[in-house]
């Protein structure tokens, strides 16, 4: 019997060492921060959406943002990746949000999970199931039943799933905050009074989940209780939750913005980032995500619209491919030390300011216990200002804040970066057997049916296309045939074809001939489309192909926006301006190309590739070649620049939409200043350049011997342009005051190379144009070449004692390198 009660007893003890090795976390909040374990925080977190990178690539990307000095993950949870027709479910690859959330719980970061389940995020349709459109009687973002059903369906499913792996933070695991709905707060109004029911029944339906920690809605100022409203934008110092008992949160601190095709390359500098965030935390925040923190890329056809890129890199502290943005990911690490060195004071302390006039301020956090931590900020515009501080004098540039966490010593200025910038470089490091022309096979899309009018299924109307599509192809083809004779009024052998779209590529083809394309400009995405055409006094074949570029994502009833030819008028104008309108033909109607129903793109592709006589800048082509991947590990790209329009594969899986056709305007780049306040046209390069030329390969989609490309140029291109590159870190520079430290590397295991410029003085410029000032020390560029050259890292104190003196005798001295990796 003894024995019988030892042998339970060891296995009730051990069933319990096995089952839960992890503890409960307690996440509640008050008036002043979330509180973990009963300890106030101040919180960084990162925005990593796991579908725009790859899960090979995500224990990489979330290291780098620990290394950065994040304490949480943000995403969102998108919808349409996981349940793409209804209650199909998919959680498999870089759709598994449980190995992403665990992938983050290893690293020993918390997650924030913004459920939404409607995200925005300039992804197609933000984020919703285009079935859910077709619904009858649905009606999206509103009081509407047959949508809150499904809404509460799938929120339940992924709280769910989470709860079973035991990954909210009560359980043990990462997640500590949820959001539901998204920025509804932006667009209620248009939907009136069920909007506003729908926001509470949002709030209850979630309250209602147990999550066990809180709830947020950003953007969201009648966030009912127990709610918490939080700000996004550029900045939101000056934001106030709606209730005492709320913490200041800022869920989206724009890291950059995003692109469309036709961009200019937008890029919000670190200084303003930093200064942003300080502001915020001296402010009073305690709470704040950085979007994004990787934007990554829009694989397939996720990318919003219309009109978002594939790249979504938002000028992140990571870019696209993983790779630190040097200075931005340093110089907010660096804030991010100084800030949680102040996690105490900032989150108990009492605060005073001392106002020093135009814009310039102190804010002084004294906790009872006699610790202190200060910021001084300057928020004029242009003007620089020394502050006399408690005693001390304190050089605070305009638009910057200096952050002092004993008051005293001054550790951080958002303005003054003493983080290496990195240049990157693309290198083609190609295997050694590989050819330097790649071998391309290609074959025309079979379109001999739909130029013939033969389609799968005819209305005698124009039809929107998402409800046709269901968002399955980018494509619909229209078709229709018209018989006219020589006595018809409006005849005459040259008419004009008229067709009003609501966007957002149309191809026109009349008789079997391709007589134009068109695309919208300018952010619009309507537009008319008119071409002379030859019309036989017979039958006509009169063929529209309409492209989807991204779905809709934003705005009040974006859901409704439509697109494709829906209603037109299709007309075809002849003599003395009369006109046929063909909108109540009968028209049929195909999805999809041929070469997509053939899956020409799958690792399996069907033969019938021409391999002798290349085609090129033919409309409607596929091309394949096979290609070695580049030597190393770094990330790899591929040179899109002479196609023009279309997708592209590797080994079967989608690298995205491509159109490099589509050029930023020639002018508006100008120099930048980070001074003053941000908006996406400020800062931009790249005009007159494809807005997208590179397209990213991830290196998990790459085999080690034979891999396959394959292309669907939609407008005409030349493929044997094409080409591989890796890249990497180029060029890195470092401008370091006296008194700190200047570090440079080359982000990885390569060496510093070469040493092209080094000054101890007052050398004037920015990386990649450095030029001598008037004082300078001498033999610098020897002295930094011995500490530096043949290293894969270097650091070396700025001061007379290490580096001898400069002969500037007032002006404040920095220790300026240029290297190559
Ligand atoms: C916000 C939205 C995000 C993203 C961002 C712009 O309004 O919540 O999902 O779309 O704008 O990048």
């Amino acid at each position: 019997m003894r024995i019988m009660g030892y042998l339970v007893f060891f296995l009730i003890a051990l069933a319990f060492l096995c089952s839960s090795p992890t503890s409960a976390t307690e996440v509640t909040y008050d008036g002043r921060a979330i509180i973990i374990d009963g300890q106030r925080r101040v919180l960084l977190s990162g925005s990593i959406h796991y579908p725009r990178s790859t899960p090979e690539m995500w224990p990489d990307l979330i290291q780098k943002a620990k290394d950065g000095g994040l304490d949480a993950i943000e995403t969102y949870v998108f919808w349409d990746v996981h349940e793409p027709r209804r209650r199909e479910y998919n959680f498999e690859g870089s759709n598994d949000i449980i190995r992403f959330i665990k992938t983050v719980q290893d690293a020993g970061l918390y997650v924030v999970l913004r459920i939404g389940p409607y995200v925005t995020a300039e992804w197609s349709y933000g984020g919703f199931p285009v079935w859910l459109h077709n619904m009858p009687g649905i009606q999206l973002r509103t009081d509407n039943e047959i949508y809150k059903n499904e809404m509460q369906i799938f929120t339940t499913l992924i709280v769910n799933m989470m709860k079973q792996e035991d990954l909210l933070a009560p359980q043990g695991g990462p997640i500590i905050i949820t959001q539901i709905e998204n920025e509804y707060g932006n667009v209620q109004s248009s939907y009136g009074e069920p909007g506003k029911k729908y926001l509470e029944w949002c709030a209850k339906m979630a309250d209602s989940l147990n999550v066990g920690v809180p709830w947020i809605m950003c953007q969201q100022s009648d966030a009912p209780q127990p709610m918490i409203n939080t700000c996004n934008g550029w900045y939101c110092d000056s934001f106030k939750p709606n209730r005492p008992n709320s913490p200041k949160m800022w869920t989206e601190n724009w890291t950059g913005w995003f692109k469309a095709w036709g961009d200019r390359n937008p890029h919000r500098a670190a200084e303003d980032v930093a200064y942003s965030a300080a502001r915020f935390f001296q402010e009073g925040g305690t709470f704040q995500n950085y979007y994004m923190y990787h934007g990554g890329t829009n694989f397939g056809r996720t990318a919003g619209g219309p009109y978002i890129t594939t790249s979504y890199d938002y000028d992140a502290p990571l870019d696209e491919y993983g790779n630190l943005k040097q200075p931005k990911w340093g110089h907010l690490k660096l804030l991010h030390d100084a800030l949680h060195s102040m996690e105490n004071v900032l989150t108990h302390g009492d605060v005073t300011t001392t106002d020093f006039e135009n814009g310039a301020k102190a804010t002084i956090y004294t906790t009872t216990d006699g610790n202190s931590s200060c910021f001084l900020s300057n928020t004029n515009t242009t003007v620089d200002r020394t502050l006399n501080f408690q005693g001390n004098s304190y050089f605070v540039p305009a638009w910057s804040v200096s952050v002092l966490p004993d008051c005293k010593k001054e550790v951080y200025n958002t303005a003054k970066v003493n983080t290496q910038t990195s240049l990157m470089v693309k290198k083609p490091n190609m295997a050694e057997d590989e050819p330097e022309i790649l071998n391309w096979t290609w074959r025309p899309e079979h379109v001999k049916d739909t130029l013939m009018g033969h389609g799968a299924f005819a209305a005698t109307k124009l039809l929107e296309q998402i409800s046709t599509t269901v968002d399955t192809s980018d494509y619909l083809w229209y078709m229709t045939s018209v018989k006219i004779s020589k006595k018809d009024p409006a005849w005459s052998d040259q008419m004009i074809l008229r067709v009003n779209t609501t966007g957002h590529v149309l191809h026109a083809f009349v008789n079997g001939k391709l007589i134009g394309s068109q695309y919208a400009q300018n952010g619009e995405y309507k537009f008319v489309f008119e071409a002379p055409v030859r019309i036989k006094p017979s039958l006509n074949h009169i063929t529209l192909l309409s492209a989807t570029v991204g779905l809709t994502n934003y705005g009040p009833y974006f859901d409704l926006v439509p697109a494709g030819i829906v209603g037109g008028p299709v007309q075809l104008v002849g003599k003395g301006n009369n006109t046929k309108d063909l909108s109540l033909n009968k028209w049929s109607y195909k999805i999809g190309l041929n070469g997509e129903h053939k899956e020409l793109y799958s690792q399996n592709s069907p033969s019938g590739w021409f391999s002798n006589e290349l085609v090129i800048f033919r409309p409607m082509s596929w091309y394949q070649t096979t290609f070695k991947a580049p030597l190393g590990e770094e990330p790899v790209v591929v040179d899109l620049k002479s196609m023009r329009k279309g997708n592209a594969w590797v080994n079967g899986q989608s690298i995205g939409r491509y159109w490099s056709n589509f050029t930023a305007p020639a002018d508006g780049c100008n120099k930048c200043d980070y001074r003053g306040p941000y908006s996406p046209s400020k800062c931009t390069t790249g005009c007159g350049q494809p807005t997208q030329r590179w397209y990213h390969i991830p290196r998990s989609f790459l085999k080690t011997d034979q891999n396959t490309l394959t292309l669907f140029e939609e407008m005409g291109g030349n493929p044997t342009l094409v080409n591989f590159q890796t890249v990497t870190v180029g060029t890195a520079c470092a401008s370091v005051s006296e008194g700190d430290t200047l570090e440079l590397s080359c982000q990885g295991d390569r060496t510093i190379s070469k040493i092209e410029f080094a000054s101890y003085g007052d050398a004037q410029g920015t990386c990649g144009s450095f030029e001598q000032g008037t004082c300078e020390a001498d033999n610098i560029l020897s002295l930094v070449q011995k500490e530096c050259v043949g290293k894969m890292s270097c650091s070396i104190d700025v001061s007379d004692a290490v580096l001898g003196s400069s002969k500037c005798s007032n002006s404040p001295k920095r220790l300026v390198v240029q290297a190559i990796c």
